[in-house]
């Protein structure tokens, strides 16, 4: 907590360390009541800060009850030492030295679930970004590396199973009823990938043989109700061991890899070596409890947090300003991993939707910043849909830019020379350079320079020269801080079709023949011109293929031309694109007729795509779910310029009302179908399983519009005898936001009775209700923060509550009087002192008010006021507060 103007810390100040920790010994004693930790340094100066004079040793400590200090083995007193609320000030006398400290913490009452807490009855970790300097005095910065031994101490009957990083040294008990066990991590590391675990844990176990031949022991730690939660992400496990070994040339090089699922866990999962820690949202899945959204997202978790040990721990970041080039870069390869185990178009449609949803958004908010952020107050607000999302694309183009062959030299270039270091961004791209001898320096402003660019493109046909002229031109609206922009270096893959809708062969001028049928452009200038010869007839070009830069583009495509195109296209991502695009026209004429008092009527042309694309069985059926799925209300606030909610919501309501009915007929067969297939095959977390359930349910959703008494028996038949999650849940969902009251409410009460005791089930309950459009969804929502089920202690569960109702519930949040904003800040008010993040993260729709109607605009910043006024605020959510203000 901070009352005083917060530091701001910037990227232009990094220095190195003056002090290095060659050795990090740790001893924890663990109580109910209290936590010993006893830490020894084996220090040196740093050889690369100017000799001279000893500077001062400033190790960081917060929340610390020192207990004594010593120096080289002299126990320092009060006067050899200054003790501030961040750090612990010494002076050394020598250029190499110890350091042993005791201090006491009390993992009991941390609710914030950093450093070291107490989830359930087990004591676990969480060090990233800052967390360790809750833990002991120390330089907890990445730059920092250490080899680690861990000794943990804890009563033996309650805390059987005893954890840290590395390999398991010696173990032993004491005559009191307590345990013991040493720890030894081979590897260098910073302080934030150390993790520590106790408790009454079982575990699942398997090996895997690397493929240099040795055996590598895998085990995955629940609490022993969840044991049976276990196959999916061991599956998934040793699936992304295998793939990196051959997709990277990584291999694994511990004896043991460990997963432990915990309930209480501010992300998603952690990457600590050897010893990942994990939402137990992100581990447990088995079909009766799990959907298949979380069957996948599990394996791509679990991939992503594996992968990390290469793009992470064995080369980390300098600082922290350097996040991105571990998260994009793992993102980035979860991704590929993700498409190569299902379907890569749906995965990208999927990833697509989310980014331009959510990251532009962000980008074009109060908090944008590049993926490389230049200053920071709280680096966990830094955790972001930019360094994650954006962040992966830009490794995307530079992997499109180079090609596949050439990015994976790039990568073993990158491995091989900074094995074992902590470097920067601007290392990773000179190893893509280096490998290749490529120049990307123009390219390297996607990491310095924040905002979504715009390219937009015009065309010129000429017929008697058979010549066709593509001119693009590029901008990027200002960012906070970032005035103007200059321009990127736009990767733009294309095709021209020819009016039998097939590919023409590409030949650039001054080209002696074409070059394939689609290519990669790099648009490099504001304005750019690329001319076709050899063109015989009109073309229509399909641009941006696979989504192959982060932009919104704009070329003024007819709608008979999208229809075209979705029938067409040979790129699948495009020709979804272009489903989405028509949908977004045909919607906003509709939200255009809401808002001047007409009566809706929609364009026929996109009924009729779409009853096309539902009647054809050679597609994909996970892609006709995909195709079928109209953009959603937030991505149709997105791309307002000031979006009205209420007009949004009614006009995408209409058009899935009018779908549903004008495609009845073919719906109810491909639900028909389908059902039956299902009910028929035993459940398997496979892609064809996967798109067969999606188009049955998002048929079924679409039925349900019909609000008839047959459809609502097939309705509550699934929600009563699926032998899977995804099928009962999609089934509640549909009745949740129906109008059969008494249905919905009996369905709802079944559903909480069967599951109640399981945590991660009545999660999508909550929000299943919290997402609800119906009128009340704010009572609705304050009424279950009153369950038994519910808390504001668990990070899933204000997810799974309140963020829903924030993010997913637009007509409810923003309804006109400003309850659902005086709501949000209440909860954030109240969060801002258990737990920082989770505070900060909530407050995310709030921040957004520029969206919105003056009326809404005064009343969201009257509330980011409010909690700016509330008392003491976390350094986290005062930077999101003051920045959203300013
Ligand atoms: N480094 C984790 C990941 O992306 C995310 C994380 C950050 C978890 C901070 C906890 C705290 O895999
Ligand atoms: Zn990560």
């Amino acid at each position: 907590m901070r009352t005083e103007q917060p530091k701001v810390i910037h990227l232009k100040d990094y220095q190195a360390p003056e002090y290095l920790i060659d050795e990090t010994h740790l001893t924890f004693e663990l109580y109910e009541d209290r936590t010993l930790v006893h830490a020894q340094l084996v220090m040196r100066r740093n050889p690369e800060r100017p000799a001279g004079k000893l500077p001062p040793l400033e190790l960081h400590g917060q929340q610390l009850e020192l207990l004594s200090i010593a120096l080289n083995d002299r126990e320092l007193g009060a006067g050899d030492y200054q003790i501030g609320a961040e750090c612990l000030t010494l002076q050394p006398d020598s250029e190499s030295f110890v350091i042993d400290s005791s201090v006491v913490i009390h993992p009991e009452t941390n609710t914030a679930l950093e450093g070291l807490y107490k989830s359930g009855g087990m004591f676990c970790t969480q060090c990233e970004a800052e967390g360790f300097r809750k833990i002991t005095y120390y330089l907890d910065r990445p730059d920092v590396m250490s080899k680690f031994t861990t000794t943990v101490s804890a009563e033996q009957k309650a805390y059987p199973v005893l954890l840290s990083n590395g390999n398991p040294i010696a173990s032993g008990s004491e005559d009191n009823g307590r345990h013991w066990a040493t720890w030894e991590d081979p590897f260098k590391k910073p302080a934030y990938l150390f993790a520590l675990v106790a408790g009454d844990l079982w575990c699942v176990e398997d090996s895997f043989t690397t493929m240099s031949g040795r055996n590598v022991a895998l085990r995955i730690y629940v609490e022993p109700e969840n044991i049976d939660k276990c196959q999916h992400a061991m599956d998934s496990l040793k699936k992304s061991m295998k793939w990196d070994e051959e997709t990277y040339g990584r291999e694994y090089d511990l004896d043991i890899f460990m997963i432990v699922a915990v309930n209480d866990f501010n992300m998603g999962a952690m990457e600590n070596k050897g010893l990942n820690i994990f939402n137990s949202s992100a581990v447990l899945a088995r079909a009766e409890t799990a959907t298949d959204a979380a069957h996948q997202r599990v394996e791509a978790i679990v991939a992503h947090e594996y992968f990390h040990n290469w793009s992470g721990n064995r080369v980390t970041c300098r600082d922290w300003f350097q996040l991105s080039l571990k998260e994009g870069f793992t993102v980035f390869r979860d991704a590929q991993f993700s498409s190569d185990m299902n379907s890569a178009t749906v995965k990208r449609i999927e990833d697509v939707a989310y980014l331009r949803t959510h990251q532009f958004a962000e980008d074009a908010g109060p908090m944008a910043h590049s993926v490389r952020p230049e200053s920071f107050i709280e680096i966990s607000n830094f955790y972001t849909l930019t360094v994650y999302e954006k962040g992966a694309e830009v490794v995307r183009m530079i992997q499109t830019l180079l090609g596949k062959d050439d990015f994976r030299k790039g990568s073993d270039l990158y491995f091989e020379r900074h094995d074992g270091q902590a470097v920067t961004v601007d290392d990773f791209v000179k190893a893509m350079e280096d490998a290749n001898g490529a120049d990307l320096s123009q390219f390297k402003r996607w990491y310095s320079q924040a905002g979504t660019p715009r390219l937009s493109v015009s065309e010129h046909y000429d017929a008697a020269a058979q010549t066709y002229r593509l001119t693009f031109r590029q901008s990027c609206p200002p960012t906070p801080g970032q005035p103007t922009k200059q321009p990127f270096v736009i990767p733009v893959e294309l095709g021209l079709l020819a009016a039998d809708g097939a590919d023409m062969p590409l030949r650039l001028a001054g080209e002696a023949q074409a070059v394939g049928t689609s290519r990669v452009l790099a648009v490099t200038e504001a304005e750019q011109s690329f001319t076709f010869v050899d063109v015989a007839e009109r073309p229509l070009p399909s641009l941006l293929r696979g989504f192959s830069a982060p932009v919104k583009l704009e070329f003024p495509y007819s709608r008979d031309q999208l229809m075209f195109l979705m029938q067409h296209d040979s790129d699948g991502f495009n020709r979804w694109e272009a489903g989405q695009q028509l949908s977004v026209q045909v919607l906003q004429e509709l939200i255009g007729q809401h808002q001047r008092g007409e009566a809706l009527a929609m364009d026929e042309r996109l009924v009729e795509a779409l009853r096309s694309v539902l009647q054809n069985d050679a597609l994909d059926p996970a892609m006709v779910a995909e195709m079928l799925s109209l953009p959603g209300e937030a991505y149709l606030t997105e791309i307002s310029e000031v979006a009205d909610v209420d007009a949004i919501h009614a006009a995408r309501e209409f058009a899935r009302r009018e779908i549903g009915s004008r495609l009845f007929e073919p719906f109810y067969q491909r639900y028909m179908n389908h059902r039956e297939v299902s009910r028929q095959t035993p459940y398997v977390a496979s892609a064809e399983h996967f798109a067969r359930r999606a188009l049955q349910n998002i048929a079924l959703a679409y039925l349900m519009f019909s609000e008839r008494a047959d459809i609502l028996s097939l309705c509550l038949d699934q929600f009563d005898n699926a032998d899977n999650m995804t099928e009962r849940l999609s089934a509640l969902a549909s009745l949740t936001h129906s109008p059969f009251e008494e249905k919905r409410l009996k369905a709802l009460e079944v559903f909480a009775e069967h599951f109640h005791d399981n945590p991660l089930v009545m999660d999508q309950w909550f929000s299943v209700q919290a997402a609800s459009p119906l009128p009340g969804g704010l009572e609705r929502v304050q009424t279950l923060m009153q369950h038994p089920a519910f808390t504001l202690k668990n990070p899933n569960k204000v997810r799974a509550l309140i963020g829903a109702f924030a993010n997913q519930n637009l007509v409810n949040f923003h309804r006109a009087d400003g309850a659902g904003y005086r709501f949000l800040a209440d909860q954030v008010i109240t969060l801002n002192a258990m737990n920082p993040q989770i505070a900060s993260r909530l407050l995310a729709p709030l921040t957004r008010w520029r969206k919105y109607d003056d009326a809404r605009q005064a009343l969201m910043k009257g509330e980011l006021e409010r909690i700016l006024a509330s008392g003491e605020l976390s350094s986290d959510v005062y930077e999101v507060v003051s920045k959203s203000l300013a």
